[in-house]
């Protein structure tokens, strides 16, 4: 994995109201490229897998809650710079702190149902992609 790649996850809430196109629409045009993508729902398992680093904090349990609620858009993004780039955005984990003209503002309720994920390191990057994809599944 290069460090020109990152993961995000477009979050129940946000398909479930209908932003997958809208999401898609602004991470194509904040000038990342889709390397792979899938539509799935994540089982308790994969989820409690997933946020395994927040399994000591006291929303971990909300948080599985909420992340298998319904189906979710996970992708592989690539750019210069995909990581931090990526961050800026989708904007601050509550949507009432993430700056103007952001994912997370334009599209999140509160701080668990905030619309999609991004990486916080290429080293997890690497890591959350090869969670959801093979190989063979992305270019
Ligand atoms: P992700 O991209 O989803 O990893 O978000 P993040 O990197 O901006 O935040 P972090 O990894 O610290 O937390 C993971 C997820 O846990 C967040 O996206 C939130 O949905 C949820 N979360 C984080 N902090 C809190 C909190 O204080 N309360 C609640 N209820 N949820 C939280
Ligand atoms: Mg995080």
């Amino acid at each position: 994995m290069t460090t020109k790649r990152t993961f995000t996850m477009i979050k129940p809430d946000a398909v479930n109201n209908g932003h997958t196109g809208n999401v898609i629409n602004d991470i194509l045009a904040g000038g990342f490229k889709i390397i792979a993508m899938k539509y799935l729902q994540l089982t308790k398992e994969q989820a409690e897998n997933f946020y395994g680093v927040h399994r000591e904090r006291p929303f971990f349990n909300d948080l599985v809650t909420f992340m298998i609620s319904g189906p979710i858009v996970a992708a592989i993004l690539e750019k210069e710079n995909a990581v931090e780039d990526f961050r800026t955005l989708i904007g601050a984990t509550n949507p009432e702190n993430a700056a103007e003209g952001t994912i997370r503002r334009k599209y999140a309720k509160s701080i668990d149902a905030n619309a999609i994920h991004g990486s916080d390191s290429n080293e997890n990057a690497a890591i959350e992609s090869n969670f959801f994809f093979s190989s063979f599944e992305r270019f």
